[in-house]
């Protein structure tokens, strides 16, 4: 078990190192849906929030407009190379970046308001352990959202792959994992130009 982890971290890792240099340069419109989509969790100045697979930090900016001066932004990822490009392209400036897996945050229970997480869920190895880890340094009310700047369907046709019922962030699928992770969905929209589901921590 201990051993399919390793690899599946590892190839998170492999996979992203070589995308992370021109990451930015290949998606250089998305800043006014992430814009909108970090709208969405309603942070007020102070709020704490986690950038969950933060790449290349694209939502640092405004995450920390959200938060203001006064609040936290921590951006985690697992790919060294993302964090490194995140940190050339001045996005520490906007939140502290982290080396860390999200399924296992050095991060305090119940410490943030919220969790943002862009095209995160299809690469979590054990993704009702990671989302609830997500869940365990949220304090009950916070909130999740879960986001990706092309809808399900937009995106397997860009790969050219069928869309399927299993797929995670399907609606029936989502719903019960969040659910079982400690997390309630109370909204979800998949359309071509955006995929976000916002969930509520469970008390
Ligand atoms: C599709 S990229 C999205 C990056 C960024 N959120 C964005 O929207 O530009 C997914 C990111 O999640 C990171 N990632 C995947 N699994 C992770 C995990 N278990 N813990 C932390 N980061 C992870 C990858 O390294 C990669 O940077």
């Amino acid at each position: 078990m201990m051993d399919h982890m390793n690899d599946d971290r590892t190839r998170v890792q492999e996979f992203f190192a070589v995308r992370a240099a021109d990451w930015d340069a290949r998606f250089p419109d998305d800043g006014p849906a992430y814009a909108e989509a970090v709208a969405a969790l309603g942070l007020r100045p102070g709020s704490r929030v986690l950038d969950a697979g933060c790449g290349t930090g694209r939502a640092l900016p405004a995450l920390r407009t959200a938060v203001g001066r006064s609040g936290v932004v921590l951006g985690a990822d697992l790919t060294p190379e993302m964090i490194d490009a995140a940190v050339r392209a001045g996005r520490d400036r906007d939140g502290s970046l982290l080396r860390a897996d999200v399924s296992s945050l050095p991060v305090r229970s119940g410490s943030l308001d919220a969790v943002f997480g862009a095209g995160l869920i299809s690469h979590l190895a054990v993704p009702q352990r990671d989302l609830g880890e997500l869940a365990r340094v949220v304090r009950p009310g916070g909130l999740l959202a879960l986001f990706h700047p092309v809808g399900r369907a937009a995106l397997a046709a860009r790969h050219g792959r069928e869309l399927t019922p299993d797929d995670l962030r399907a609606e029936p699928q989502l719903r019960p994992l969040l659910a079982a992770a400690g997390w309630r969905l109370t909204s979800y929209v998949d359309e071509d130009a955006r995929f976000l589901a916002l969930a509520v921590r469970e008390g």
